[in-house]
């Protein structure tokens, strides 16, 4: 490993927050079991709000943000790990309690990392990030009503915020597992990339944002929400019976105005879906799906590659909702 090495550092002192490029030191990373080279990161809407202010979540400064990333191991002191290794860190708060991804070089924990399974490459992992993961996880958690009812199948789904990083891949990720898909969203505009994502109905979101009757006409078997609020409420009242709406978003707001009604009266499931306190095992299980549930090739044309500096111009146009492509972070470029 060179000693010197790029990265993007926040810093915080009284008032005055500042993030920039900086050449720093390999003493600058903390401890951790395995040094990794990294390759890509990638832009999440946790990762613009960190940004933008730390986003109340980086408790220490100087901190190297990016909840996410892709690489090789350079150095490790663990067993489980050899350098050469190509492996993936997502969740686990790294980039907020740990230093991250937009950097070249990280230290992390042994606990952290999984070793990236053979059909993707690192960059097309980091073209998932924790978004597409998150998806992978919220679309199991629709597909498993299938369970409960033994067998009934998991037929109509409803995504929202479906151009976002998560929405997207839930779309995808959803149709592949052979269910028929209304995606919901504020750019109609974007019908024909949402139809090629596998998406068979185009809501515009309008429809969904009035508010929620206490019952409306059952037409989802599972919901993945993105964006909570109005819309979230009136997705859990439009669910049929024992159908389950997996919640990961907030992109509209935190509040949730709805009633027990469609629960009891519908046996309709809130499925709250965390992907940061995910264990090593369910980690492995939902990356090694990746290559049966992502055509990387029309994922591809919706691809930004932006390197460090870039990264920093841009970011605040996510906070805004005016973002219409996934970014990927080259840190070497
Ligand atoms: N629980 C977890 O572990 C976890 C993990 C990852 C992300 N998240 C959360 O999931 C949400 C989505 O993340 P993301 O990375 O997909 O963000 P994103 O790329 O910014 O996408 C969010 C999408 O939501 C829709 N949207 C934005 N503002 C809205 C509004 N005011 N009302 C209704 N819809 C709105 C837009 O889609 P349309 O224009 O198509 O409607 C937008 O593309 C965020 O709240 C994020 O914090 C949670």
């Amino acid at each position: 490993m060179s000693e010197k090495f790029k990265a993007i550092v926040l810093n915080q002192s009284g008032d005055k927050f500042s993030r920039e490029v900086q050449t720093i030191d390999k003493s600058f990373l903390k401890d951790g079991d395995i040094l990794v080279k990294i390759e890509y990161s990638d832009l999440n809407f946790k990762d613009a709000m960190i940004l933008k202010n730390g986003g109340k979540l980086i408790k220490e400064y100087p901190r190297i943000p990016g909840i996410d990333f892709s690489g090789t191991v350079e150095e490790s002191n663990v067993s489980d790990f050899k350098k050469g290794d190509q492996i993936i860190v997502n969740g686990s708060r790294v980039g907020e309690l740990y230093h991250g991804g937009y950097s070249q070089y990280a230290r992390v924990k042994k606990e952290f990392i999984i070793k990236k399974p053979e059909k993707i490459t690192t960059k097309q992992a980091m073209m998932l990030g924790t978004g597409g993961f998150t998806a992978v996880l919220c679309a199991f958690a629709v597909k498993a009503r299938e369970d409960l009812l033994l067998g009934e199948k998991v037929n109509e789904v409803l995504v929202t915020g479906s151009t976002g990083g998560v929405g997207s891949i839930a779309v995808m990720a959803l149709s592949k597992l052979g269910c028929k898909v209304s995606a919901v969203t504020g750019k109609m505009s974007h019908s024909e990339y949402l139809k090629e994502l596998g998406a068979e109905n185009i809501i515009d979101r309008k429809e969904l944002e009035a508010e929620p009757k206490l019952l409306d006409k059952g037409k989802w078997d599972g919901v993945v929400d993105t964006v909570g609020g109005n819309i979230l409420a009136n997705a859990i009242s439009q669910t049929k019976h024992s159908g389950i709406v997996a919640a990961c978003g907030n992109a509209s707001g935190n509040k949730l105005n709805t009633s027990v009604i469609p629960f009891i009266l519908r046996g309709v499931k809130l499925w709250g879906v965390d992907s940061v306190a995910i264990s090593k095992k369910r980690k492995e299980f939902i990356w090694g799906e990746m290559s049966k549930l992502i055509d990387f090739k029309i994922l591809e044309k919706s691809i930004k590659t932006v390197g460090l500096s870039e990264l920093l111009k841009i970011f605040p146009n996510m906070l805004e909702g005016k973002l219409s492509n996934k970014i990927l972070v080259d840190v070497n470029k």
